[in-house]
């Protein structure tokens, strides 16, 4: 029996741990929480498939090109392809698991409005769609662990591959139960680490999702790709802990955003672009609000209580209970923020890395979103993802070549001990906040030249103290060894940002403000020694 381990519980670990253990075949799902608190809970406003419901000639076609075009070309036809086929698949499929969509009055699914889409498109289950979907998934993935066929174990962060040359045999996870590393052997291993939230600080994402496997991942010899498309939510409402995101769903259901102008209101999404003005592409309406001359807001109170209550409820809630609007009578006041990112690990169509035997799926790998996700199309990937490298793990047949890493296990294992018992003062979380106060303001909404090369340096800066300083382990040892790779991935998202010299999607460079046809297409970036190394590649 095949064994298969996967690292990350979210909705794309989940369905490839499903889709594996479906075909037969054994597999080791960790992760450090439960898939209950993955970020693919905090995910609001749908999932996106052509199922045409409300009779508007939608079609699988139009999902590739509306995908496509809100990319601006970047992404790999063939993948975007195979994405808006299986759509109408997988919603079919989450139903049978038991996910309970919103339905319309005649009982068909109701899909909503979504940025960049030309047809309502996003089926939805209120305004907490992911948490039905990882409950759903969660119920079948018990039916397969009682079987034996999928096992659990939590507690468990990833640490490095275990790679002999260019092949990976394993991982090193670092337990945080007992503080030790475990090495975990498998045929065939699967990134679904999510993504960078974490390297930001405050964002409408999990913190718990850093980069520090993507990072650590690039260190050891796998390619990164797009790394300076990283998606801005146009609308966020700050609180102390992070930024709350207001689903776009509450614009597709009519939403408008306006700032004041003396009393005057000025809806200038819809002045600038017309009546779908508030729902285009979330890097267009991003910058909008960005070049605003005062603060926007959004009004949903007109909507009326009822349809707050029955779509937007999550809304309604979230607002009052962290901001103290009642949004049935007030509008939002809304700030574009760090929501998610187009970049990650490079993967072919079959969502395999450059490194034999890895595989990476949902957010942590990059493909289907190019320069510029369509909301809705997240969920949509992290399932596909799943579904295709399944699939592509049950068709390999491979001899397994056998290595002995007792050596490097070893030194990894006096490294712990090192950082164990360091009793440095040198706080690994305050570098970690000073990091995301650099790329903050370096990888913001719009970048300079000037800016980045500042960050790239700093980058450097930290990276030759890291190496020097011992950092405390008082929170755990997990803050102090995640700060060399998630450093790296900061330096590496720098570089590709300033390698990009044009503006496409998400990536608007002040001093580059047009689109440059010879740059139409990937950025990779590898590790030699130390050294980065960028390159543009079509994709196919
Ligand atoms: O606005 C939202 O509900 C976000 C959805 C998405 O990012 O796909």
């Amino acid at each position: 029996m095949k064994n298969i381990l996967i690292i990350g519980s979210g909705i794309s670990g989940l369905t490839c741990a499903i889709k594996c253990a479906e075909q037969g075949m054994h597999v080791i799902l960790v992760s450090p929480y439960p898939s209950e608190r993955a970020q693919s809970v905090m995910a609001a406003g749908g999932i996106n498939a052509a199922l045409d419901t409300n009779g508007e000639n939608d079609s699988v076609l139009c999902h590739i090109e509306d995908t496509m075009k809100g990319g601006c070309d970047i992404a790999s036809r063939t993948a975007v392809e195979g994405l808006c086929r299986r759509a109408p698949l997988i919603i079919q499929w989450l139903e049978e698991l038991g996910t309970v969509l919103t339905r319309d009055d005649k009982q068909r699914i109701d899909l909503r409005a979504f940025g960049g889409q030309r047809h309502k498109r996003t089926a939805y289950a209120g305004a907490s769609t992911g948490k039905q979907i990882v409950t759903a998934l969660v119920h079948e993935a018990r039916r397969f662990e009682c079987m034996g066929l999928i096992e659990r174990r939590l507690g468990l962060h990833f640490y490095s591959a275990l790679l002999n040359d260019d092949e990976c045999c394993g991982a090193l996870l670092y337990d945080s139960n007992s503080h030790r590393l475990e090495a975990v052997y498998a045929e065939d291993i699967v990134m679904a680490t999510g993504g960078q939230n974490g390297l930001f600080g405050k964002t409408t994402g999990s913190a718990l999702c850093d980069g520090y496997a993507a990072g650590k991942l690039f260190m050891q010899g796998a390619k990164l790709k797009n790394l300076e498309f990283i998606q801005y939510h146009p609308t966020t409402v700050e609180t102390t802990q992070k930024r709350m995101l207001i689903t776009e769903g509450a614009r597709g259901e009519g939403g408008r955003l306006y700032y004041l102008d003396g009393d005057r209101r000025v809806y200038f999404m819809e002045d600038k672009y017309g009546e779908g003005g508030n729902l285009m592409p979330r890097d267009i309406v991003s910058k909008c609000i960005y070049d605003a001359p005062s603060q926007v807001y959004l009004d949903i109170a007109f909507l009326g209580k009822e349809t707050i209550s029955k779509k937007l409820s999550e809304v309604y809630t979230l607002c009052r209970d962290y901001a103290g609007i009642d949004v049935t009578k007030e509008s939002i006041p809304v700030y574009p923020s760090v929501h998610f990112f187009m970049g990650g690990l490079s993967v072919d169509n079959s969502h395999r890395t450059n490194l034999k035997r890895l595989y990476a799926v949902g957010e942590c790998a990059a493909i289907y979103h190019g320069a510029n996700r369509l909301g809705g199309n997240s969920l949509l990937a992290a399932i596909h993802s799943g579904m295709t490298a399944a699939e592509s793990i049950s068709g390999e047949n491979f001899a397994v070549s056998e290595c002995d890493f007792s050596s490097y296990i070893s030194e990894q294992e006096s490294l712990m001990d090192k950082i164990f018992s360091s009793e440095s003062r040198f706080s690994a979380v305050y570098v970690k906040q000073d990091i995301a106060k650099i790329i903050n303001s370096d990888l913001g909404i719009t970048r300079t030249g000037d800016k980045l090369r500042r960050g790239i340096e700093s980058m450097d800066y930290y990276l030759s103290v890291c190496d020097k300083l011992k950092f405390d382990c008082e929170i755990s040892p997990y803050q102090s060894y995640s700060l060399e790779g998630m450093i790296t991935l900061a330096g590496a998202v720098l570089t590709c940002a300033e390698a990009r010299k044009e503006t496409r999607g998400a990536h608007i460079r002040e001093d580059y403000p047009e689109r440059s046809d010879d740059l139409c297409c990937a950025t990779v970036i590898s590790y030699n020694s130390g050294k980065f190394e960028t390159e543009f590649v079509k994709e196919s």
